[in-house]
This record gives C-alpha cells, structure tokens and sequence, in this order.
C-alpha cells in the first residue's frame, strides 16, 4: 500500500490580518514545542496554511522554522493582464506560496466560479510550480437526492481531463496535486460526514484519477476530507484506507486545535 505523507492544510478563509497572524505563529511555536510536534521529522504530516492574500506577505518566512508551508485560497489564471482585483500564480510565488486551494465551493457558491475555471487554474498552478489543493464536494440538496456520485463526477472530471495536458505531464505523474472531499453541507455547520460517507467518495475519487493517469498515480496524489475536522473527530477520517488529512477551517484558527491535528496526524 502506498505510503502517502498525510496533509494537514488550514484554510483561514477571511480571517486574520497580518497582526494576528503573527500572533497566531508565536503561539503555534509554543504549541508545537510543548506537543513535541518536529514537523521536519519522518512520520510527521505535511502541515500547510493558506492564508487570506493580504496576510501571506512574510509569512512563509515566518514559518519555515517550523516546516508549516503557505498557501493561497485562490488565483487567477491568467498569467498577467486587467482583472482588477485577481491575484496570478506568479504574484503567489513571489510571496513564497507553495500551495493553492482552487475550487473551493465557497468560491464556487459566492463567487460563481465553474468546472472549467478551476480546472483551467488547476492546470496553470501545476505548469508554474505550485500544489494545487482542489476541492470538489455536494450540496445538501444534491446529496438528498443520491447525486453525489455525479458531482463529484462532474467537478473532478473537469479536472481530470485538463490535466491531459501536455505541459503538465510530469507534474500530473509526480503526484503533486492534492484532492480535497468537502460536502458543501459538511462545512462550518458542525455537521461532519461519517469517516465511511468520506471515505466511499475519497474512494470514487482515487478510483476516477487511477482510470484516467494509472494506478502509480492514484496512489500518489493525496486526498483530504474536510467539513467540520476538529481535533475530536479527526482520527475516524484518518483510519480510512483513502483519506490523507484534512482540509480544515475553523479549528485551523487557533494555534492550540490545529497542534491538535497535528499530533494526531503523525504515522
Ligand atoms: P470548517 O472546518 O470550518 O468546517 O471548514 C471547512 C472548509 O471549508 C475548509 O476549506
């Protein structure tokens, strides 16, 4: 079995300016060190922040004495150009990210933001160096009405099939995407999936990247679940043969909870 370095990205969402994630940092330094947590260390998970664009200036340098990588929540996928208000690959680089959340379905509810859009920033992320955190996920609605197999379906084979392309062949089979399971329904409502609901769709969705890149592949990319993750409830997701880790908000925002997950994520 594939021996997958788990992942435990925070999302901030719209939260904290840079004041508070200094603050944030100072306590994750004290937090780790009295959990003995040494990120660095073999067996220790892969932990990753992404920040709100305004609060990611210094702060890859400021974490990586810990070994905490920093990510965006979104991008662009124009290399440069007039969209007023966008943020490009390249302007995330520059401010040290090594990771991006595309497709979060907040971006997708409020922002209007399509298969084909994300699936056309998925691939621009990979052709510039950045890990894509991908996010696909059912509403309540469509979950009542058995149709979670086919969104998923839908929204990752968008995905799927952009990453044909030629230019980000190699990225495409080094595994370094990241698929991340949030049912809209699950998110910020306390209501977390069961770790088997989770895991049948991590399943689907390992089992749709091996049909299309092959079995080495499937096995390589990692896949998150996220809605209402806390440190309580984490170890059922992780015991699934298919789930890599999190993507977690609202217990990413206290240096004391994501320790938590942290400590409960090492092999
Ligand atoms: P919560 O962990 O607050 O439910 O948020 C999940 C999420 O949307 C992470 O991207």
């Amino acid at each position: 079995m594939a021996n997958r370095q788990r992942m435990i990205a925070g999302n901030w969402k719209m939260y904290k300016t840079r004041q508070q994630a200094q603050v944030f940092i100072k306590e994750l330094t004290q937090t780790l060190a009295s959990a003995n947590i040494e990120l660095a260390k073999d067996g220790a998970a892969q932990a990753v922040l992404c920040a709100p664009f305004t609060a990611l200036f210094g702060l890859s340098e400021a974490l990586k004495p810990l070994s905490v990588g920093v990510g965006a929540q979104n991008m662009h996928q124009a290399n440069e150009g007039a969209y007023t208000g966008e943020v490009s690959a390249e302007m995330l680089l520059d401010l040290g990210c090594e990771y991006v959340i595309l497709g979060h379905s907040e971006r997708r509810a409020y922002f209007a933001e399509t298969d084909d859009a994300v699936a056309a920033k998925t691939v621009v992320a990979l052709q510039k160096g950045l890990v894509p955190i991908v996010c696909v996920g059912e509403t309540l609605e469509e979950r009542e009405n058995d149709k979670t197999s086919a969104v998923i379906r839908t929204q990752l084979g968008a995905v799927l099939q952009a990453l044909q392309d030629e230019s980000v062949q190699q990225a495409v089979a080094s595994g370094a995407w990241v698929i991340a399971y949030e049912p809209v329904w699950a998110i910020g409502t306390g209501k977390s999936s069961s770790a088997d609901d989770a895991q049948q769709v991590i399943g689907l969705i390992r089992s749709l990247i091996t049909e299309t890149f092959g079995q080495s592949v499937g096995q390589a990319v990692r896949i998150l679940y996220g809605g209402s993750v806390k440190p309580e409830n984490i170890a059922t997701y992780l015991a699934q043969q298919d789930i890599d880790g999190a993507l977690v908000g609202g217990a990413s925002l206290q240096a004391a909870s994501y320790t938590a997950l942290l400590e409960q994520s090492a092999r």
